[in-house]
């Protein structure tokens, strides 16, 4: 894995933030380049390291406000586009970002392009807005993003024309893994055209699957909100002899908000993620396990993430969304049927109350801590930018904030690991099996 970061060329302004550089003097620090975030804490890296002369440990830079920048301030135009689903916080992201530039680096052409890269080419026909302090200062109280937002590819090489055109000096892209991958192609054009342009990501996605990230933004809400299904679920359930509280919550390949929102609201017993394949039948599948799970304590409460199973369903894999994902079939619905007829089958008397909270997780605005989040994700951003970084993403690695470079964080999707803690703990809250075989 290379962690390094490109950068558009030497820094040779002094920084208009009035930070030190001496530790001691109540005065907060710029950050220099030398400081750096090791990929992998343990101590058995670090002493193979130190076993190891010649071998350097893996680390990321840190992010923050570096003592010289690469752009004029006053002469740079910026550009900010938010792409893909719908994420909790990502108005709290374009308002830090407008108010850091604005404010602490007195920055004012700042640019919003509508609709994602379809507001970056001319065939969008979209306008430009011109984003200012007094436009921004209470977006963050809304959920979705006042620049609206597309899935889909938009052609590179004509991006970078209206990149080139428009004089763009930094364009801050906000968003998931396809977004992310377009910014990197752009990235690429950018550099083939030996262009002086900064292309700064600020990952978004309640999936929480992009690798190099600890946690994305919007992800903690959108998990928070989940709870209130499962809460409702669990009290139907409890509610009636063999109640059974089925949820369905988005994450179609990575399961990271069904996992956690069911250790958060412990409730629950059952969870199933598309990184863990499972089955109906068998002696160890999930209709037999439901069947005694009723027998033994008369309500079950299950969390079916979208995107698991989908082998179970008859989807037609040539149907695709504008992202180019397969579209899926409904998981939660097909187990609704399912568990019914399997009860039925035995003559089991049952109840099952099925709930599907479906896009409200992900159109709420920020929590506390996602805003607290997006503020620091977008300060450090602007840092990167204005110092002439590019290529790259902000991320969040062992408490963190640093920069990785989006080549590698598109190189594969981060996915939750069936041997690691966050599994661990559903297995350990739920009592659910660990294998469905
Ligand atoms: O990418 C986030 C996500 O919420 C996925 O979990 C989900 O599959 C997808 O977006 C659905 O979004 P849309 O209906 O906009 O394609």
């Amino acid at each position: 894995m290379d962690l390094s970061i490109s950068r558009l060329g030497p820094a040779k302004i002094n920084s208009p933030l009035r930070l030190s550089t001496e530790r001691g003097d109540r005065v907060c620090n710029f950050v220099s380049d030398d400081e750096r975030i090791l990929y992998d804490v343990s101590l058995r890296t670090c002493q193979a390291c130190r076993n190891d002369p010649a071998s350097v440990p893996l680390s990321f830079e840190r992010a923050g406000p570096r003592e010289h920048i690469y752009f004029d301030p006053n002469k740079v135009r910026v550009g900010i586009v938010t792409c893909g689903g719908l994420c909790p916080g990502t108005n709290d992201v374009i308002r830090s970002l407008v108010m850091e530039l604005h404010y602490h680096y007195g920055v004012n052409r700042i640019y919003g392009f509508k609709y994602g890269y379809a507001g970056l080419v001319p065939e969008g026909g979209y306008d430009v807005i011109d984003l200012t302090p007094a436009i921004v200062k209470n977006i963050h109280h809304d959920g979705g993003t006042i620049l609206g937002s597309s899935r889909g590819h938009q052609d590179e090489d004509t991006i970078v024309d209206t990149l080139e055109r428009m004089g763009l000096g930094i364009l801050f892209t906000i968003g998931g893994d396809g977004t992310l991958r377009g910014a990197q192609k752009i990235h690429e054009e950018i550099t083939a055209r030996n262009l002086k342009i900064s292309m700064i990501g600020v990952p978004k996605t309640i999936d929480n699957d992009i690798s190099l990230v600890e946690k994305t933004f919007g992800f903690e809400t959108a998990f928070s909100i989940a709870i209130d299904s499962i809460r409702g679920a669990h009290v139907e359930a409890e509610g009636a002899p063999n109640g059974v509280g089925l949820v369905k919550l988005m994450g179609r390949h990575s399961g990271y908000i069904a996992a956690t929102a069911a250790v958060a609201e412990p409730d629950v017993n059952c969870v199933l993620i598309p990184e863990i394949p499972f089955f109906l039948d068998g002696d160890k599948g999930l209709i037999p396990w439901l069947r005694n799970r009723l027998e033994s304590r008369g309500h079950a409460v299950i969390v079916v993430a979208e995107g698991v199973g989908q082998d179970l369903l008859e989807a037609d894999k040539n149907e695709r969304d504008a992202s180019g994902n397969v579209r899926l079939e409904d998981i939660g619905l097909f187990l609704k049927r399912k568990i019914a007829s399997e009860l039925k089958a035995v003559g089991v008397k049952y109840s099952l109350k099925y709930i599907d909270p479906s896009y409200i997780i992900r159109s709420a605005p920020a929590n506390p801590n996602d805003s607290l989040f997006c503020a620091t994700l977008a300060q450090n951003a602007v840092h990167a930018g204005l110092n002439g970084r590019t290529g790259m993403l902000v991320g969040y690695w062992n408490n963190v904030f640093v920069h990785v470079p989006i080549r590698e964080a598109v190189a594969e999707r981060k996915l939750v690991d069936s041997e690691g803690e966050l599994w661990r703990s559903v297995l350990e809250s739920t009592g659910q099996p660990a294998r469905w075989k």
